[in-house]
């Protein structure tokens, strides 16, 4: 449709209709619920009504979806399509390592590579949105959604965040097998105070706009056409009714033209945060706060419509909230073709052996190798005992894996037997260990000990005040070492563990995250050295969970601590525990060592519209081929404001043959040196810079440069 013929559209709707658009369903209202989540509802909705609401959440399958589309274009007075919302975050059927271990990949190009694949499926499946990326930076493991983000870095989240977008739209949402992104969730929801879900946010200003804001705007500008509202407040007012939040910054400043979603039921939520007086009052706040479409509460269905014929100016906001939810479906390319995939593509890409090729490699290339004193890669002709319950779990794909079969996963146990069929194995998928258990691991040369945490027990509204690896797990490490001091954690988890007690006693700790439903089979590729670990980590590992919130790029204090070896009194430290990670951002092992040269800088000083060169050169001293993460980081010396003691700016993963050396370099420019100064403005202050190469966020070779 033209923009005018989608404005005649728009005349020839009544209010009530124009309303019903800016809502959405869950599938419940059209006779089958697969998945609520949040507060329950008794909206008082009209018959027939649910065929006139704009968009419906949760509902995926071409036959289903067909179904459901053919009764909106029958029973919406004017053939209006809806759009078609799911949660597909990172695969559909076939499942890819959880976001937060796709951070761990550092490579946000295969991020795009899952989102394409990802799309491939979900639009077979009849749908046309995702919500998803999920762009909230996040610092505290104990927010259960960390799992769902790229980790805790600014820069990193924002390559992370355009790759999926790119990745899910490819060339264009209009077409069958790409679907449109919805950024989410707008905005810093991932900096829940104490991180707990649902809570309230507070970060000043200029944290909030650069390192919380830049991933989302990312996105943006990546395409996405659509937005979700947090739950959380800003500045003690919540997401979904900030005008602030919604009109200065993310319309006004970020140029975002698209669709403003709440969170699911978040517009009714504002009452109970006693942010609105009732609901009717959240549905006006809303509405002029920018946002499009009331996800699952009643307050846009049943009370913004009276409201709206006393007053022109909320008449204008949903002419406005309705044509752009019009435009939206114009984009997509519904009101020539509503339905979307069919029974052949759903056949052709359901677990297709390029996607499970592809989850393979994605789950190699994100498991991060956190320790090895010699015991990997174990060789095919041990023996081998591997113990806990998660060996044999299904639950290792990641608790938005909501469309996925648990009889396609392969389990650690299936993968190991079935890939490595030779070698001999003795499972003992119990999280007790008894007699047997100890006996078999005593008698076998390896132990490889499944430990972390479900899937399920991680995710939304799961988060956990303790983020220590759990006691039963903790102590059957303990009881297997007893017997076999071998032990390979193999960790399995959805946030960075606080784990001081494996990283002492452990030979060897490979952290596998949700590696999604073949991701196994890779692996184990890994563990006998069929494949070279280079998963870095992508959230800090704390020593306790005292010690969270927690980021590398900490800012500077008046007091600072460096090389801590034990408590100093009057500085800024714990009296008992380091300030720095576990294990830092960054880091990873490989079965090659690399070694970096010094830096070289091209020139000492950089023009404000020139560049400098960077480079080092890196060794692999190793006997393997393998990848390595060249990670790029700076540091302003003196700013107006303080600044952080380094930040990520720039990374590459070269492949580099055993015994061989490559070059790689990173050019500098002014515009990644800017942040928001004492005035709110976006610049680089002229200045001492130094820029450090190398493989993790605690690299030491760093140099000075001047900004002039
Ligand atoms: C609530 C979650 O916060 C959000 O991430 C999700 O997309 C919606 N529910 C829809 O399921």
């Amino acid at each position: 449709m033209t923009d005018v013929q989608l404005k005649e559209l728009l005349a020839e709707m009544s209010l009530g209709e124009k309303i019903e658009q800016m809502i959405q369903f869950h599938g419940g209202f059209y006779g089958d619920v697969k998945l609520i989540t949040g507060p329950g509802h008794d909206y008082s909705v009209k018959p027939d009504q649910q065929w006139r609401i704009g968009t419906v959440l949760g509902e995926a399958g071409y036959e289903h979806l067909k179904k459901l589309q053919d009764g909106f274009m029958e029973k919406q007075p004017h053939h209006i399509p809806s759009i078609f919302m799911a949660d597909v975050i990172h695969g559909y059927k076939t499942i890819y390592p959880v976001p937060l271990g796709q951070g761990a990949s550092f490579d946000p190009e295969l991020t795009k590579e899952l989102a394409g694949a990802t799309a491939k499926e979900a639009s077979a499946a009849g749908l046309h949105v995702t919500f998803s990326p999920m762009c909230d930076l996040s610092r505290d493991a104990r927010w259960g959604r960390c799992m769902e983000g790229t980790g805790e870095d600014p820069w990193l989240n924002a390559r992370f965040a355009e790759a999926t977008v790119l990745g899910y739209q490819g060339d264009g949402i209009e077409k069958q097998g790409n679907i449109a992104a919805c950024v989410k969730h707008f905005a810093a929801y991932g900096a829940a105070t104490a991180g707990k879900d649902y809570s309230g946010v507070e970060l000043c200003e200029r944290t909030l706009l650069d390192d919380y804001l830049p991933s989302y705007e990312a996105a943006v500008k990546a395409g996405a056409p659509l937005v979700m509202s947090a739950f959380n407040t800003i500045n003690r007012i919540p997401c979904s009714t900030n005008k602030w939040l919604m009109r200065k910054i993310l319309r006004e400043k970020m140029g975002f033209d698209g669709v403003v979603i709440s969170d699911y039921g978040a517009v009714q939520e504002t009452v109970v945060h006693s942010a609105s007086y009732d609901k009717a009052d959240a549905a006006a706040k809303a509405l002029r706060a920018g946002l499009d479409i009331d996800m699952m509460s009643d307050c846009y269905l049943s009370y913004l419509e009276e409201q709206a014929k006393e007053s022109e100016e909320l008449r204008q906001l949903i002419d406005e909230s309705c044509l752009r939810v019009l435009e939206l479906k114009n984009k997509l390319g519904l009101f020539d073709n509503p339905i979307r995939g069919s029974k052949e593509l759903e056949e052709a890409y359901f677990y297709c052996d390029a996607h499970k090729e592809l989850s393979v490699r994605a789950a190699r290339e994100s498991a991060t190798l956190l320790k090895n004193d010699g015991l990997l890669p174990i060789s095919k002709n041990s023996k081998i005992a591997v113990v806990g319950k998660l060996a044999t779990s299904t639950n290792i794909v990641g608790s938005w894996a909501i469309f996925a079969e648990a009889d396609k996963t392969v389990t650690f146990a299936d993968a190991i037997k079935s890939r490595y069929p030779e070698t001999e194995v003795f499972v003992y998928p119990y999280d007790e260990a008894d007699e047997k258990m100890l006996s078999g691991c005593k008698a076998c040369d390896v132990v490889i000990a499944c430990i972390g945490e479900e899937d399920f027990k991680t995710g939304e509204s799961k988060s956990i005040s303790d983020v220590t690896l759990c006691p039963e797990h903790q102590a059957l490490f303990n009881a297997v070492y007893g017997v076999n001091q071998n032990v390979l954690s193999l960790l399995y988890a959805g946030r960075p563990l606080a784990i001081p007690m494996l990283a002492e006693k452990s030979k060897a700790i490979l952290d596998a995250w949700y590696p999604g439903t073949f991701g196994n089979i890779g692996i184990c590729e890994l563990i006998f050295g069929d494949a070279n670990p280079c998963g870095r980590v992508p959230m800090s590992f704390p020593h306790t969970t005292g010690q969270l919130p927690m980021h590398y790029s900490a800012f500077t204090t008046g007091r600072p601590v460096e090389n801590w070896t034990g408590y100093v009194p009057f500085a800024s430290n714990y009296m008992d525990v380091t300030n720095v990670a576990l294990y830092p951002f960054g880091f990873g092992l490989s079965y090659s060592e690399f070694t970096y040269s010094p830096v070289e800088l091209s020139a000492d000083t950089l023009q404000k519209d020139g560049k400098i060169t960077a480079t080092v050169t890196v060794t692999n001293k190793g006997t393997r081929d393998g990848k390595e993460l060249v990670q790029l980081y700076i540091r302003d010396v003196k700013g107006s404001v303080i600044r952080p003691c380094r930040e990520l700016k720039g990374l590459t993963k070269p492949f580099i043959k055993a015994g061989e050396s490559v070059t790689v370099s990173f050019d500098i420019t002014e515009d990644m040196l800017r942040f928001h100064n004492e005035d709110m403005e976006f610049v680089a202050e002229p200045g001492e810079f130094m820029v450090w190469i190398g493989g993790s966020s605690l690299t030491q070779n760093g140099v000075n440069f001047r900004l002039i």
